[in-house]
């Protein structure tokens, strides 16, 4: 069965446009990302890059003191271990030049080991001790500046600014001598901090170049099947506002061995409205990516369709025509039959509030088997109205349409006039218990939204209007993708 109505893969309304030459940067799909979602990325970046960033060893630090009383003592830290960073409080904000991100009244936990040693005029050999410590900085507030904007259809982030500022720092010495705490207090301390400073602040920067090149190795397009994609090429830069960051995609079907023609958006400004404010993310669809998916598999003449199997099979025999087109029967005695449905235009899906509306044209041509030999006998034409669903299935778009009312009349007849009130029922039965199942196993799959791999739509809204669809959703991080946590592991 040659899937006529693959089509209808994406559901419901087209009404092809065609235009002499598109803009290059109009997108027909708009995602936008929420505070919501916003502080849902923040908390996966800030868990994912503790949990990676420790433990985090730090350089050894040596120096000479001057203590009262014992004279210049060397000291020195190693094993300057950073072993837990606390994050109470984190916002991840998108501002005019990018998205911030501060992490504030941060704790970071280290553990070194200390060694001492000096020697004086009164005693002639050498002291020295050594012991542990626990050293916290705290209230800590880390910061950066996130820019973003499109590199030849992919998303780049450059780091602006990083900052971390250090209020306090609090050493714990086990052991050693009464004077100690004060000289490791005086020599260290402000080591401690730049020390701690600079390791966080290049592990930001390296966290974000992977953040980076993970955005920049992901597919512009994501395929559909083995000659069709959906490309997912980054148009125009991100839109930033005071609680969204907005991204623009092409979301037009592309095919392998397949023009398709070129269309106006029916919502040049697509902007993406939920009703739910809470969600983290939404995606507005233009029509035109149903209609340049309608197309391109029109296009590429799957929507052509020859039944010869239907589940009252009599009726693929003229024998089961002969009270119905009696000329048929007379004219080709008990030949077996094909029914050959070719759609004539590529079927227009419409949107409006609440329903999704699609119009199919198409040509039923009644063949009779002579031998080796096709035969067409009558052609009839078929206008269906179908009204469709919009669900979500994992992450993609699917749908299920049925039949609203079909029309029907005579194109051509080589066996007389069709009587066609004797043929409608028949047309009827085709469509819903043949086209319709078949279409609808094919929708019921829909096709893959612009979501990176690892993160999964919950509780999605669908939100049809005028010749848009709108999901609104939120997301969860399913299966850990080791990629990304790779990248976000870094960042705190
Ligand atoms: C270095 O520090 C780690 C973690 O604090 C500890 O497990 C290890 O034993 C220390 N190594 C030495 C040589 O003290
Ligand atoms: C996709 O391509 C593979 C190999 O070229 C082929 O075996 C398979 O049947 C194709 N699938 C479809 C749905 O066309
Ligand atoms: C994909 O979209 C981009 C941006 O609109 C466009 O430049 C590119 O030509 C498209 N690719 C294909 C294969 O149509
Ligand atoms: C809005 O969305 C949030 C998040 O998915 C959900 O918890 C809440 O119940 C929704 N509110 C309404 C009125 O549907
Ligand atoms: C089916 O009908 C169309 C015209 O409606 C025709 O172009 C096509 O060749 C026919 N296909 C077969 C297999 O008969």
């Amino acid at each position: 069965m040659a899937p006529f109505l693959y089509l209808l893969l994406l559901a419901s309304s087209l009404i092809p446009v065609y235009a002499q030459d598109q803009p290059t940067d109009q997108s027909s799909m708009s995602l936008v990302i929420t505070q919501d979602g916003l502080d849902f990325v923040k908390d996966l970046l800030v868990n994912e890059a503790i949990s990676s960033m420790i433990p985090l060893r730090l350089p050894n630090m040596e120096k000479t003191v001057k203590i009262p009383l014992v004279g210049n003592a060397f000291m020195m830290l190693s094993n300057i271990t950073i072993y837990r960073i606390d994050v109470p409080s984190s916002n991840m904000k998108p501002r005019e030049d990018g998205i911030s991100i501060l992490a504030s009244g941060t704790t970071c936990i280290l553990s070194m080991n200390w060694y001492y040693s000096y020697s004086t005029w009164l005693v002639p050999v050498e002291i020295s001790d050594e012991g542990t410590a626990s050293v916290q900085v705290e209230d800590m507030d880390i910061g950066l500046t996130l820019g973003m904007e499109n590199q030849e259809g992919s998303l780049k982030l450059a780091l602006k600014d990083t900052r971390c500022d250090i209020k306090d720092i609090s050493i714990k010495l086990d052991g050693g001598a009464s004077w100690l705490y004060q000289g490791m207090v005086d020599a260290f301390e402000g080591q401690i901090g730049s020390r701690v400073d600079n390791a966080i602040t290049k592990k930001l920067e390296d966290g974000i170049s992977r953040l980076d090149s993970f955005f920049q190795k992901l597919p512009k397009e994501i395929s559909v099947n083995n000659d069709t994609s959906l490309n997912v090429t980054l148009v125009g830069d991100p839109l930033l506002s005071d609680s969204s960051i907005g991204f623009g995609v092409n979301g037009l079907f592309t095919g392998r061995n397949v023009d398709v023609p070129k269309y106006w958006l029916k919502n040049p400004k697509l902007s993406v409205s939920c009703t739910n404010s809470s969600k983290m993310l939404g995606i507005a669809l233009d029509e035109a990516v149903f209609n340049s998916a309608s197309s391109l598999f029109y296009n590429a003449k799957f929507m052509h369709w020859v039944v010869d199997k239907i589940p009252d099979q009599s009726l693929l025999n003229t024998a089961g025509w002969r009270f119905i087109v009696p000329q048929l029967y007379k004219k080709y005695p008990n030949r077996d039959m094909n029914l050959n449905i070719s759609l004539s235009s590529p079927p227009a899906v419409e949107f409006s509030n609440h329903k999704a509306k699609a119009n199919i044209f198409a040509d039923l041509t009644i063949d009779v088997m002579e031998g080796d030999e096709v035969i067409p006998v009558a052609c009839i034409t078929l206008v269906i109205r179908a009204s469709g669903s919009v669900k979500i299935n994992g992450n993609n778009l699917a749908g299920t349409i049925g039949l609203d009312d079909f029309a029907m009349s005579l194109k051509w007849s080589n066996v007389g006039n069709l009587r066609m009130y004797l043929i409608q029922p028949i047309v009827w039965t085709l469509i819903q218990t043949v086209a319709l199942p078949y279409a609808n196993s094919h929708l019921s799959k829909g096709f893959p939204l612009p979501i990176i791999h690892g993160f999964t739509l919950q509780n999605a809204e669908i939100i049809l209007s005028s010749s848009r669809v709108t999901v609104c959703s939120d997301v969860v991080f399913a299966e850990p993708h080791k990629l990304i946590l790779k990248s976000l592991a870094y960042l705190v």
